[in-house]
């Protein structure tokens, strides 16, 4: 399975321990469609016979820098590396000189030396990026501001797994539309040619901004961004939310979040504009009553934890992609 796009060359892509550029996975437009069509299809392979895979990573370790709290990153890149015979540190950001006593540079050069690909979980994209240019090892941002990668080719993994035909759908998100899984949805959205209705307040604060718009306007998808929840939803073959309170938003802020966000919330009338075999998603953590209700996330249509369960598999495909084993 190679994917089209690398003429007479056996490996889909060759990096930097082999002579070649080295490819870090920040936003999911680091991808190209014929990459992001080819790592779901082995994170399929990967799930199915993961035997296969059990010493691919063989002597190598992740680095796992967390400056956000986590469960399923953690859990999924930890138990990924363990399942393909390598290793994983867990290290946060409250436990480094980082910032204070060291420079991004500094530390990205050291890490590069001792491991052979990082994750990074931090507020902004930009220490993301620059930990990146100085380092020597692929980088994959696991959530910052502007993205999340993984979650998203996590999530086309388990939307191809229902039957959806993630060139051509219609996905519909609902809720704070300037948020990095929004942003990363709609990017996919328009590098795979399907079409990706945002449903969001008009006012800066929840509204997509103009950056993300021209980002996507550079690909062949749709994206629309609309302040009317029903039009979003109608027809959609998947319904999609993420949480009203960022990690790092104090939880005092809910309520006022809230009382804005609701008529953007996913329960019974959404679902029912949606096509009838729509499926619902979360990347969780979620909070039931308020980006949407409970029927919905515990209801016949919810994925929500084979999504969950797809961080591990698509995880997997990446870091062997990015480390040149696929
Ligand atoms: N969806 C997701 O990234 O979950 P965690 O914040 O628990 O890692
Ligand atoms: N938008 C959420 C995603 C959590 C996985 C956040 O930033 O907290």
């Amino acid at each position: 399975m190679v994917p089209p796009g690398y003429p007479g060359n056996p490996h889909p892509l060759l990096y930097n321990k082999r002579g070649d550029t080295m490819k870090h996975l920040l936003n999911i437009t680091d991808l190209k469609k014929e990459e992001i069509l080819y790592i779901i299809d082995k994170a399929i392979e990967i799930k199915n016979n993961p035997e296969k895979y059990a010493k691919s990573l063989e002597g190598k370790t992740l680095l796992m820098m967390f400056e956000k709290p986590s469960l399923r990153t953690r859990l999924s890149f930890e138990t990924g590396m363990t399942q393909l015979g390598g290793h994983a540190i867990f290290y946060s950001f409250k436990d480094s000189p980082l910032g204070k006593k060291e420079t991004i540079s500094d530390t990205a050069k050291c890490a590069s030396r001792f491991v052979d690909i990082v994750m990074i979980r931090a507020y902004k994209q930009s220490q993301i990026r620059e930990f990146a240019e100085n380092a020597s090892v692929p980088v994959i941002d696991a959530l910052s501001d502007m993205a999340h990668p993984c979650q998203i080719m996590a999530d086309l993994q388990t939307m191809k797994e229902k039957g959806k035909d993630i060139e051509h759908m219609k996905l519909a998100y609902l809720g704070n539309g300037n948020n990095n899984v929004t942003f990363d949805l709609m990017r996919a959205c328009a590098v795979l040619g399907s079409t990706c209705y945002v449903g969001c307040p008009a006012d800066e604060e929840f509204n997509v901004p103009e950056s993300v718009l021209d980002e996507c306007s550079k690909y062949p998808g749709k994206i629309v961004v609309t302040h009317d929840a029903e039009e979003a939803a109608r027809d959609a073959d998947v319904i999609y939310t993420d949480t009203w309170v960022n990690y790092g938003i104090p939880v005092e802020e809910l309520e006022e979040r809230a009382r804005k966000l609701k008529p953007y919330q996913v329960n019974q009338h959404i679902m029912s504009l949606a096509k009838p075999d729509a499926i619902f998603m979360n990347c969780l953590p979620a909070m039931r009553g308020y980006e949407q209700t409970a029927d919905v996330i515990d209801g016949p249509q919810s994925v929500v934890f084979d999504e969950a369960e797809n961080r591990l598999h698509a995880q997997k495909a990446i870091m062997l992609f990015l480390l040149g084993k696929l």
